[in-house]
């Protein structure tokens, strides 16, 4: 089997998607089915940036595969500290897993590295560009909790330009029928020219608001994100922007009965702690989705069945 690699969610076609959708739901439903798919198996997170669920949902990942975990959490552990190269380190690593989840703040690195390794990559997000496992675990649980991945209002709300996370969904979600996105951000915070000509050449309906009151009403979906402190150029824009949107219970009651609400967290203040006990909420659902949605992704690059047995 060719070396495969997840840098952007297109690397992986809508079949494939469904496909390991598919997957993730047999492995919640039969979990024990797979405790040894990945026996003697190791995966390596390099993460040049701080993470708490996607390295931990990685790990606990191939854990539960019946793999082993290897690598570090910051690049100040690493030898990176010392002057090394990406490229270099990649190298190395490929010699001690056989598969490797790397994060970095540069834009485009994982890509570097994918075309340096002898072992699968995954980007595991990449400065404020992609962030294709979020977007997995994304589409598991709006598959999961609203039973489609077609017709639905997506309002994306909070930092659109530097949000990741959100870059990576609107890209995801363009391959899915009747998809109209309400792209809610301050002026400062809207979603990057280079993603609203993707919308505009899938032909997909969309709407650029800046108040949130004005459209929760028509919402199927409500994605909200965190503002991305560490991108901004001055703390002064920072501490302006920060407190944008904040959704509280006020704001939930004007929305559908059936509308879901998702942050790929970590939150600050844009969700308040009372709309935890909505039942609209799903963000914690999707932390757990992302574990599942990953050990399905780690099956399908490693090209392994539930047996542990190549599949191609
Ligand atoms: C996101 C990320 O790292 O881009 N978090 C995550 O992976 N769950 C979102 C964020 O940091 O705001």
């Amino acid at each position: 089997m060719e070396k495969r690699n997840l840098i952007k969610i297109s690397d992986l076609s809508a079949a494939e998607i469904d496909d390991m959708i598919a997957l993730a739901n047999d492995i919640i439903a039969n979990p024990d089915d797979y405790a040894e798919a990945c026996k003697r198996k190791k995966l390596a997170t390099l993460f040049f940036e701080p993470s708490t669920r996607t390295r931990l949902s990685f790990e606990a990942a191939m854990l539960d595969l019946g793999g082993n975990v290897l690598g570090f959490s910051e690049a100040s552990s690493s030898s990176v500290s010392k002057g090394e190269s990406v490229a270099d380190t990649i190298r190395v690593v490929g010699n001690y897993a056989d598969i490797i989840a790397m994060r970095h703040p540069k834009e485009g690195a994982p890509a570097v590295a994918a075309a340096k390794s002898i072992v699968p990559i995954i980007n595991a997000g990449d400065g404020g560009h992609f962030h294709p496992t979020q977007t997995l675990t994304d589409l598991l649980t709006i598959s999961r909790e609203k039973g489609r991945l077609s017709d639905l209002t997506v309002g994306l709300c909070g930092d659109l330009q530097f949000g990741r996370t959100v870059h990576s969904l609107i890209e995801a979600m363009l391959r899915y029928d009747n998809i109209k996105f309400v792209l809610i951000s301050p002026e400062e915070l809207k979603v990057p020219d280079y993603i609203i000509e993707k919308i505009k050449d899938a032909g997909a309906k969309y709407k650029e608001v800046t108040k949130m009151e004005d459209v929760m009403s028509e919402l199927d979906i409500l994605y909200m994100t965190r503002v991305q402190k560490e991108r901004f150029f001055n703390e002064e824009d920072y501490v302006r922007l920060k407190d944008t949107y904040i959704l509280d219970p006020e704001k939930m009651a004007m929305a559908k009965d059936d509308m879901i609400v998702m942050h790929p967290l970590p939150r600050v203040n844009e969700i308040s702690v009372e709309v935890d006990s909505d039942p609209r909420a799903c963000y914690f659902e999707q932390t757990l989705n992302g574990k599942f949605i990953r050990m399905a992704l780690i099956l399908t690059l490693l090209g392994l069945d539930k047996n542990g047995k190549k599949t191609a």
